[in-house]
């Protein structure tokens, strides 16, 4: 049974791809500040002959799992958007191992860009740049910017330096759904579309990088993400304007549209959810609900049917309910629940990328 939700009974859709058969997943042993085994080493060397031969790759990043395809070869970056479903407007980011990789893509590097590399790469900080005529169009949707970004995780990291060539990658799930933050969150997603997939573990900061739009002279942050205004403007000396509402965001960064990372079920946003999650319970639906740890003392469920409800307690802290967030969303995809109520985290700057995402996977079209 589904739900009705706060807005006009509408429901999502299921709209992932069916994966028939499972693509091949490769554990990859890594450790921060080492370098990487032989045995890792060679799976790598693997990885990069499939990215040579134009071929998809799926890799571990700190924010999210990506879906790679070398970003100059224009026909397995149209592979890319084939395996997600993707629209044509919505750009790449392109994944560099430093800046000096990062240089022939840029037409010209505004002082501040060349600063924050300097000052937050490898990190989960995307900066947009006026491309160079090396930028294929398909990356770029047709624009005039690139999206840059330099991974801290080994085992990408690692990856880019042995292939000597920049990656063109998304987030590894199926257009509009939730990002992965495991191997078999992408598997799940995208089935045998990928050709190899890297098992690096779970990603650090589980979801997506900060993009910040630095092309113009007034700098602004298109995506909030793990590393925060507050940081981000202490770091470089300068104001950031921006993020735009949900709804205007679509028009600075094509990607950004008010609906996206969503689970499948109709997800709402509710301050002190019990009554809610009563109600819900009541009217006989399956019901998820994510609170923080801190509440868990006052959250007295003796009374709600214990089958049917499913209560998942994320961290106080913002960096670590990020990283534990789309993970309870894809749990309770798979346990199949109806409807999903999030007790509203704190408000503060800290807070703003959660606020973002789940404002997203709550919005109603
Ligand atoms: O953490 C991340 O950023 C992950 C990992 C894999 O690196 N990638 C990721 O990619 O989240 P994706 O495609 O799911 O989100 C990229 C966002 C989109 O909203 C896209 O519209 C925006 O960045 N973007 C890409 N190129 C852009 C450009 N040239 N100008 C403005 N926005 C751009
Ligand atoms: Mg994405």
């Amino acid at each position: 049974m589904r739900a009705t939700h706060g807005c006009n009974a509408v429901w999502k859709t299921h709209d992932a791809a069916s994966p028939t058969t499972m693509p091949e997943i490769v554990p990859v042993a890594w450790q921060a500040g080492a370098p990487l085994p032989p045995e890792s080493l060679a799976i790598l060397h693997r990885a990069a002959d499939i990215l040579h031969q134009g071929g998809l790759v799926a890799i571990p990043t700190e924010t999210v799992y990506g879906l790679a395809a070398v970003a100059t070869d224009a026909a397995a970056v149209a592979r890319i958007y084939a395996a997600k479903g993707r629209p044509a407007f919505n750009p790449l980011i392109v994944h560099v191992e430093g800046i000096e990789m990062a240089s022939p893509l840029v037409a010209e590097w505004p002082e501040l860009a060349a600063h924050a590399a300097a000052r937050h790469w490898p990190g989960p900080l995307t900066i947009v740049v006026p491309a160079s005529a090396e930028v294929p169009e398909i990356v770029r949707a047709g624009g005039t910017t690139v999206a840059l970004r330099s991974p801290e995780h080994q085992v990408t990291a690692t990856l880019l330096k042995l292939l000597g060539k920049p990656l063109a990658a998304p987030s590894a799930n199926r257009s509009g759904m939730l990002s992965p933050t495991t191997a078999a969150h992408v598997a799940a997603s995208l089935g045998d579309a990928v050709d190899l997939i890297l098992d690096g573990g779970t990603c650090d900061c589980g979801i997506e990088s900060t993009v910040l739009d630095l092309s113009t002279p007034r700098p602004r942050l298109l995506r909030p993400g793990p590393l925060d205004r507050v940081t981000l403007e202490a770091s470089l000396t300068c104001q950031i304007a921006g993020p735009e509402t949900a709804t205007t965001s679509s028009l600075l960064s094509p990607g950004l549209l008010p609906k996206h990372y969503a689970p499948n079920a109709a997800l709402e946003l509710a301050s002190g959810g019990r009554d809610r999650v009563r109600d819900l319970l009541q009217a006989g639906h399956r019901v998820g609900w994510i609170t923080h740890r801190h509440q868990a003392n006052n959250l007295n469920t003796g009374t709600m049917p214990a089958e049917r409800l499913h209560r998942l307690q994320l961290p106080d802290d913002p960096a670590g309910y990020a990283r534990e967030l789309y993970a309870s969303l894809h749990r309770l995809d798979e346990i199949g629940v109806d409807a999903i109520v999030v007790d509203t985290p704190p408000s503060d700057e800290a807070w703003q990328a959660v606020h973002d995402r789940l404002r997203r996977a709550s919005y109603c079209d």
